[in-house]
């Protein structure tokens, strides 16, 4: 079996951070979001694994590597010239997949359990296409699947405005090499897009073998920055503390705080789960809970919690910070005489302000 992972797309709900880059290298907890689909995937014994690419294809092999070994996996990178849609990204991965089976992940997907228990029960019982399903409480933001008690699913719907059922499709498919023809036979949607509902949709039509199987474990689809939150709150609850930089005696540090090499705290207090990337210096501040914190920032005389750093961020002065997410190399400073705000903002930036 091979694994598809599809990595280009527009991002268009994650700008402006996908103004300057991919939405799949935003970090959870300081990894790339991608990283933690790789690794599953690999933990799944799949080791073959096409990574379907847009407009920021180098950015990605520069962060996976050429050939993904450093992930234990060999790694072809698929350019997709358009996101004209993931039933569109498996056509240009056609030659590829050949005429193996193979599982298509979502690379903004995360998913806490990953995919092996999935993968070992498509490899026990195959069927032309086999869907990761979860119950979720707005299911017309979503594909949307009707499922039988045996597993059957009769229909499947995108984004439906009347949805029949709650389960909604998590970015989790395995595939025969059926889906080809259905995915060669749809039409692009009202939005433009070859959707993979439609393909699932021809199977069924068809008549063919297709099946879900409903997850509890923690998911998201990191497309906006409430759900980058999210899932940095997930991965930060299961965190381990370590402690490789320096703290001064002035500090106090509480709980699971992962400190990265030559980083530096003064006069400061971090509530963990916190993470604070290599080269990072804190100081008259206080950090946490639930605060993910790149390599080389300064936060100086602030209070950040719920958030997200990007490395090289700087943040001065700027009182309390919550639930927020704060670019590469970014600046947050505090007004200065006569306390009017100067701002700088990039296109479909946020900014909410204290009145
Ligand atoms: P989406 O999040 O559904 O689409 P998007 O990236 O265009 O985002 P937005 O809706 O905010 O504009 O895509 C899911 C994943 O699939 C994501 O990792 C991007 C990837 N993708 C492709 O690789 N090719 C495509 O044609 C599309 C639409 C998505």
């Amino acid at each position: 079996m091979k694994a598809l992972v599809l990595a280009g797309g527009t991002g268009s709900r994650l700008r402006p951070f996908t103004h300057s880059g991919t939405k799949q290298l935003l970090p959870i907890a300081n990894k790339p979001v991608l990283f933690y689909g790789l690794e599953s995937i690999a933990e799944a014994g799949i080791s073959e694994v096409g990574l379907v690419v847009g407009d920021y294809a180098d950015d990605i092999r520069r962060a996976v590597g050429d050939g993904g070994s450093a992930f234990g996996l060999d790694v072809t990178y698929i350019p997709q010239n358009r996101p004209l849609g993931l039933a569109h990204a498996v056509s240009t991965a056609r030659d590829f997949l050949a005429d193996d089976d193979f599982l298509v992940y979502l690379g903004d997907n995360y998913l806490q359990d990953g995919v092996r228990d999935f993968i070992a029960r498509a490899r026990i019982r195959p069927a032309a296409a086999r869907l990761l399903v979860t119950s979720v409480p707005d299911p017309s933001a979503f594909g949307v699947a009707e499922v039988e008690e045996t597993g059957r699913v009769t229909r499947v719907e995108e984004k439906p405005v009347h949805p029949r059922s709650d389960l909604a499709l998590i970015g989790v498919y395995a595939f025969s090499p059926a889906v080809h023809e259905a995915v060669g036979a749809i039409r692009p949607s009202a939005r433009g897009e070859l959707e993979i509902t439609h393909a699932v949709q021809w199977l069924i039509d068809d008549g063919q073998d297709v099946l879900a199987e409903e997850t509890t474990s923690v998911w998201r689809d990191t497309g906006s920055v409430d759900d980058m939150l999210e899932a940095n709150r997930h991965v930060l609850d299961g965190l381990s503390g370590r402690l490789e930089g320096k703290v001064d005696p002035d500090s106090a540090v509480v709980g699971r705080v992962r400190l990265g090499e030559g980083a530096v705290v003064r006069g400061s207090r971090i509530t963990g789960p916190v993470v604070i990337g290599p080269g990072s210096v804190i100081s008259n501040a206080v950090i946490g809970p639930y605060t993910s914190i790149g390599a080389n920032c300064r936060v100086h005389d602030s209070s950040i919690e719920a958030s997200v750093l990007l490395d090289g961020a700087d943040v001065e002065c700027a009182g309390r910070i919550e639930r927020s997410f704060i670019g590469r190399d970014a600046v947050v400073a505090a007004p200065r005489f006569p306390y009017a705000h100067r701002l700088v903002l990039g296109d479909h930036s946020k900014v909410q302000l204290h009145p």
